[in-house]
């Protein structure tokens, strides 16, 4: 039994599960209750182990856990008041154990690990994409994601070529109301005018968005043009935004997607032979040698090979602010899937870029632990299997995209903290505190301290589950880990402070989520900054040339 204490009275907590809550509650006549009055502090304020929170308000405390952030793990309590963190105080800090509010919920966390809620920078919910409309909205997707332990998702806006792109953010703004957790946005920039350079300065001064995505794939549709391309990278450095791409030369694969179709291989086997690893090694170099040249930090998503991690790599070793992220999927799925005999299973896996020969599996895994890939996402973009249909005749009309957005903090504790490959702390780096530092919201996110967001995932390191699309909550009617066993897993998901995902129960609000804004200039842009103004090109003061010109 835990001896929780309010300022004035001893509370007794009954567990009421094998990871069991509580509600603190007075203590009957007849047990220890403690007179002591304490002074008040403020908010949040700590001595010796007491924490005294504001009044009122919903609270949370978790009790008896492992706290395991960034940068190492502590024994210690958290206190949630009103959406925030309250105050963290480690265990053994002092003998009167941590003050909560009457009334507050208590969970046991014994034996299991309170984490920063998981952020997936990389989703597409109910995006439009290739004539359908991916299946998991932004109330499912996130409530998934919640059941998994992600807190917060960055979707993307993804004006059509032409589309003004403060009406695409508001029409996204608008779908995204649902969200049951939180969410910010990344916005493509698909196309270039005025109204686009003068619309970026708009979106990251008031609306809080600090990341612009450029499609390198996808000709005809939302691919951008060279000249998009570098004018849009030119404007994130006036605005100390990041350029985000998505590397694979769309040239070539329109022209290796003829070629694969022309000689009649027309099924899910020739996506990735109309994609190969150097379609991307190539974009990335590209992409990377752009920001470069225009002095801007920039953020790859979906690294997925050997030729694109080269490119980082060279990139990073040279000095530049180049970013990677890798999907969950891509770092235990190799692309055997796209040669099953089954169609809709190898179409199933049709995403782009498409699942590499495994020996890469291996350079994405050393990339993670090395630092050179910084963030883990999912790329989570939903078609069931009547809407993969539509490339039954034609694979390049296959809607590209998988699902994984709930499974990826579990696929990546398994296969990365289990097999030794990342500590507990370079998990959270990976699942949540680096792309909240790279976005520019860390500690609001990714960080258990006192005043950040209580996003939070109470964690049992030891609990195993099955991955199957028959009792995942993704609005989706595959999943790409389908019989996969994982080992560790979430007991409770707090968004907020509030519970969503207890104990196997999810309690997600639809509509309960919030906007997070992102401001412009994170540190490492800061840093770039200065190194651009220091290379300033100076022009030479000479008296003009007055000789003879032929
Ligand atoms: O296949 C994918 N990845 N679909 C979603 C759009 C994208 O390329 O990120
Ligand atoms: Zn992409
Ligand atoms: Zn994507």
């Amino acid at each position: 039994m835990l001896a929780v204490h309010t300022s004035a009275t001893t509370l007794r907590l009954s567990p009421c599960r094998s990871h069991g809550t509580a509600t603190a509650s007075r203590a009957p006549l007849g047990l220890d209750i403690s007179q002591r009055r304490r002074p008040q502090r403020r908010v949040g304020s700590r001595t010796a182990g007491v924490i005294v929170p504001r009044a009122g308000g919903d609270a949370v405390v978790i009790t008896g856990g492992t706290v395991v952030t960034h940068d190492g793990e502590r024994a210690a309590d958290v206190l949630c008041v009103d959406g925030r963190i309250a105050a963290v105080v480690d265990r053994g800090a002092g003998p009167a154990g941590v003050d909560v509010p009457a009334g507050a919920r208590v969970i046991d966390a014994d034996g299991l690990l309170v984490m920063p809620g998981g952020i997936d920078p990389h989703t597409h919910m109910e995006l439009p994409f290739m004539g359908t409309v991916a299946s998991e909205d932004f109330f499912t997707g996130t409530s998934a994601a919640a059941a998994g332990g992600t807190t917060c998702i960055i979707d993307f806006v993804i004006p059509a070529p032409r589309q003004n792109l403060l009406e695409a953010y508001h029409t996204w703004r608008g779908w995204a109301a649902k969200s049951a957790v939180d969410y910010s946005f990344h916005v493509a920039v698909t196309w270039w005018d005025q109204s686009v350079h003068d619309d970026m300065g708009t979106l990251s001064r008031d609306f809080g968005v600090n990341s612009f995505k450029h499609f390198m794939a996808y000709k005809n549709a939302i691919m951008c043009d060279d000249e998009t391309l570098v004018k849009s990278f030119a404007r994130c450095n006036e605005l100390g935004a990041i350029p985000t791409v998505h590397a694979e030369n769309g040239e070539l694969v329109f022209q290796l997607q003829q070629q694969m179709f022309d000689a009649g291989i027309t099924g899910p086997e020739a996506h990735p032979l109309s994609r190969p690893p150097e379609v991307e090694g190539e974009a990335a170099n590209s992409a990377i040698r752009i920001a470069e040249v225009l002095g801007v930090p920039l953020y790859l998503v979906h690294t997925s090979c050997e030729q694109a991690l080269e490119a980082v790599t060279r990139a990073r070793v040279g000095g530049q602010r180049v970013f990677a992220e890798v999907l969950a999927q891509h770092l235990v799925i190799d692309d055997s899937v796209y040669r099953h005999p089954d169609w809709s299973f190898a179409a199933h896996h049709v995403m782009s870029p498409p699942f590499r020969p495994k020996e890469n599996q291996k350079l994405l895994w050393r990339g993670l632990q090395s630092g050179l890939i910084q963030t883990t996402a999912t790329d989570h973009c939903c078609f069931c299997t009547n809407q993969k249909a539509a490339g039954a005749e034609d694979f390049r009309k296959i809607p590209n995209g998988t699902g994984g957005v709930e499974d990826r903090m579990s696929v990546l504790w398994s296969h990365g903290v289990e097999t030794g490959k990342l500590t507990p702390s370079e998990f959270v780096a990976v699942t949540s505190t680096n792309a909240a530092k790279i976005f520019n919201i860390f500690p609001q996110k990714g960080a258990v301290v006192a005043g950040a967001d209580a996003d939070l995932v109470v964690w049992d390191p030891r609990a195993t589950r099955v991955i199957s699309a028959a009792t995942h909550h993704q609005n989706i009617d595959f999943n790409v880990y389908e019989g996969m066993e994982v080992t560790g897993i979430p007991v409770f998901t707090l968004s907020r402070g509030v519970v969503v995902y207890d104990n196997g129960e999810l309690n997600t609000v639809r509509g309960a989520g919030r906007y997070v804004d992102r401001p412009c200039y994170p540190s490492y842009w800061k840093s770039q900054a200065r190194r651009n103004s220091l290379a300033t090109p100076e022009k030479v003061e000479r008296a003009p040339y007055s000789g003879p010109v032929a």
